[in-house]
């Protein structure tokens, strides 16, 4: 299984990167998180006091933009920013606000493009919403994993309170269904399902039971 590419796409919270992760390690692949790549230019955005809104500015600022994915041995990625580490700063609730406005924007998009088909053209899992209908629409294996909201919220607001956040469960699920409508409706490479992956919906499910799925359907047709 070296070289084999795998796109796992679907809405926030549908627990696509935990599943991404250890399918990598599972098939000893690497795993690249692209949405944390997204998340990465939205926190230098914010910390140069950028409007995220604002096209034409984040656009100018992206040759500033020198960004570095690590994997470590338990299959995370470690994310480097002009050579600062970032992995837990881009998980703050003020980065999942503005990411969608910079997911939105053309110019960063393809800043991206290159470089994550540039990681994975080797053999990856990579998670996102646009690796089976943009990046690589050739992969050799396409999941869309979704969830109800209601597990979705539930899942995502564990997360954050188990990182210390505080927020509440109407607070995650209006974030959840705003991020969700900005991807979905925007121009430039919107959250689709691509039309051949396989849907899972996991909201019944386990992540073991997600993952030995998603490692039946690899497993079975290599
Ligand atoms: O996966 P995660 O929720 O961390 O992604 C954060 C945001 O980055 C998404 O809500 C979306 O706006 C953007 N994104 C994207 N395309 C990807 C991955 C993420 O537009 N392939």
């Amino acid at each position: 299984s070296s070289n084999i590419v795998i796109a796992i796409d679907g809405p926030a919270g549908a627990g696509k990167s935990t599943i991404a992760r250890n399918l990598a390690i599972s098939l000893n692949l690497k795993y690249l998180d692209t949405g944390a790549m997204y998340r990465a230019i939205a926190l230098y955005v914010l910390h140069k006091d950028i409007d995220p809104q604002d096209k034409d500015c984040v656009k100018s600022v992206l040759k500033k933009v020198n960004l570095d994915i690590k994997t470590k041995s338990n299959g995370n990625n470690l994310v480097f920013l002009n050579n600062q580490e970032i992995t837990d700063e881009i998980r703050q609730p003020e980065v999942s606000k503005a990411v969608s406005y910079i997911a939105e924007n053309f110019a960063v998009r393809e800043f991206l493009v290159e470089m994550q088909r540039k990681i994975g053209r080797d053999g990856a899992v990579l998670d996102g919403r646009d690796i089976g209908t943009r990046i690589f629409p050739n992969a050799d294996f396409k999941f869309y994993l979704t969830a109800s909201i209601e597990e979705r919220t539930q899942r995502r607001l564990c997360d954050l309170l188990k990182e210390g956040y505080n927020t509440t469960y109407n607070e995650v699920k209006q974030e959840l269904l705003r991020r969700d409508e900005i991807d979905q409706n925007r121009t430039y490479s919107p959250l689709r399902m691509a039309e051949d992956a396989i849907l899972l919906d996991t909201t019944n499910m386990t992540q073991k039971e997600v993952l030995s799925k998603l490692l039946e359907r690899v497993e079975g047709h290599e």
